[in-house]
């Protein structure tokens, strides 16, 4: 019988895509996915180390995976691997195995092509764990199967990986290194895979997507706007994001593409972190307030319904009440259609983690607060100018209630609606008749194209 792996993933989508890759790469030693974890020869825990409280799950976690382990060895004799990959590996690497020495194998995002041969080295070992955090000279991305598996309707590709930008509340550029973009072809490849395996959405991805300067066929760096470009190209596809950016690196070139490619979806995730000058200069973010605002019109101007999201930093180390109170105004001149927010939390080795200006923990929970409850009023105020319209819907999958499904507007909220379950993978024009607070729901209109009669749904857009 074959052997079972279960991933568990935290934090960001890079994660999500890099877990995809993590069992394409096992698949090769006999591994095949199980989704529940009782059952799993293999637990891998795809770990988060941005903030302080992503990265204590991963010990709770492996004090339960532990108990199974254990009850797994007294019931049958069975041995279960345990691995943690991803950046608490790589930020913490023997310090895992001190806190947790029955962690069969520690791996940092940049060594997952090795996977095979450190399970394999694992198995034959006597319970001395193996730990593999290098940063190697070589090209992850040479070493991935060729023949990823199919991710379903919306895929992830990661293009760029790592950031130079070194904002100081940042443990990403010591984590994931620095930049690397892959080269377009590679990027074409596989984005032509995931289409012809049923993706009709991807995601590009990246620490610091919009810094992508990959070798184009000519030999030259191409940035992300001419990418997305040859992405639009390809037959099937209808839908491409891209995520996360800085506000520095959105060029003209990406500009325009927001203006002419239609299915670069109007939606874009653009961290500010804070609306003071005094703290976005403190981050090293190397932009003012008034250039993102004056951004965000340039973006409007080339793509008029496009809507933003970001991230939020509050109690950054010397925040006063003023700083905060223009965060809240720059919310309020943007109009979020959604946002994330966090207390700042300080990260080992970073520079803003040993300033003495630290913000008491019960003002970063007020302001937390305080700033959670404007940006739900935004989202829902967002929401609320979609009821009575009919949104292009790309049907996902099954929902909840029987016969219902589920899909992503342009704007990634989850619309339910009833339609019939062969129409995954397409577009539906929904009527929405109904926003609930993270959601919508509506009814698939017909749409009536003169002597031919209704046509079912639309493909494409
Ligand atoms: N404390 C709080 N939030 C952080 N982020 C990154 N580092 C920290 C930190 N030390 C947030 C930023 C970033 C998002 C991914 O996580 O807002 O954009
Ligand atoms: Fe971290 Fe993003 Fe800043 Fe890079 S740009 S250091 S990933 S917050």
């Amino acid at each position: 019988m074959g052997k079972k792996l279960f991933i568990k993933t935290f934090g960001c989508q890079m994660n999500v895509y890099d877990s995809a890759r993590m069992t394409d790469a096992l698949a090769s030693s006999g591994y095949a996915p199980t989704a529940s974890v009782d059952d799993a020869d293999m637990v891998v825990l795809n770990t988060c180390h941005i903030r302080e409280k992503a990265a204590e799950k991963v010990y709770s976690e492996l004090g339960r995976l532990r108990q199974m382990q254990e009850e797994r060895l007294r019931a049958d004799g069975s041995r279960v691997l345990i691995a943690v990959a991803g950046c608490v590996a790589q930020a913490e690497g023997e310090e895992i195995v001190s806190r947790a020495p029955y962690v069969d194998i520690v791996l940092g995002p940049q060594t997952y092509h090795r996977l095979p041969e450190l399970v394999a080295e694992a198995l034959q070992e006597d319970g001395r764990p193996l730990i593999d955090i290098d940063f190697p000279a070589e090209d992850k991305f040479d070493h991935l199967p060729e023949e990823a598996a199919p991710q379903g309707v919306s895929a992830f590709l990661t293009i760029q990986e790592g950031c130079d930008r070194f904002c100081t509340f940042c443990v990403v550029p010591y984590t994931r290194g620095s930049e690397q973009s892959r080269p377009v072809e590679a990027v074409l490849a596989e984005a032509r895979r995931l289409v012809a395996a049923g993706s009709r959405e991807i995601t590009l991805l990246g620490q610091n997507v919009n810094a992508y300067h990959g070798e184009g066929p000519d030999g030259r760096d191409w940035g992300l706007g001419r990418l997305i470009r040859a992405v639009a190209e390809i037959d099937g596809l209808y839908r491409i994001r891209y995520t996360t950016s800085h506000p520095r690196d959105m060029d003209d070139e990406l500009i325009r593409a927001h203006r002419d490619v239609d299915s670069l979806m109007p939606f874009l995730h653009l961290p500010v972190q804070s609306g003071s000058d005094k703290i976005l200069a403190a981050m090293n973010r190397r932009h003012t307030a008034d250039d993102y605002r004056r951004l965000v019109d340039c973006l409007r101007e080339a793509r008029p319904n496009l809507a933003l999201s970001s991230d939020f930093i509050v109690g950054f180390p010397g925040e006063a009440d003023e700083d905060f109170a223009a965060t809240l105004r720059l919310v309020n001149d943007i109009g979020y259609s959604q946002a994330f927010s966090f207390k700042y939390s300080p990260r080992p080795g970073t520079p803003a983690s040993s300033t003495a200006e630290q913000v008491p923990e019960d003002v970063k929970r007020d302001r937390l607060e305080s700033l959670q409850q404007l940006l739900r009023a935004h989202q829902e105020t967002f929401n609320q100018t979609q009821a009575g319209q009919v949104l292009p819907v790309l049907i996902e999958g099954e929902g909840r209630e029987a016969g219902q499904l589920v899909g992503r507007s342009p704007y990634l909220q989850p619309v339910h609606f009833s339609a019939p379950i062969h129409r995954i993978g397409q577009i539906a024009d929904v009527a929405i008749s109904e926003v609930l607070t993270n959601s919508l729901r509506g009814e698939v209109v017909i749409p009536r194209t003169g002597s031919d009669g209704p046509s079912e749904l639309r493909v494409g857009i």
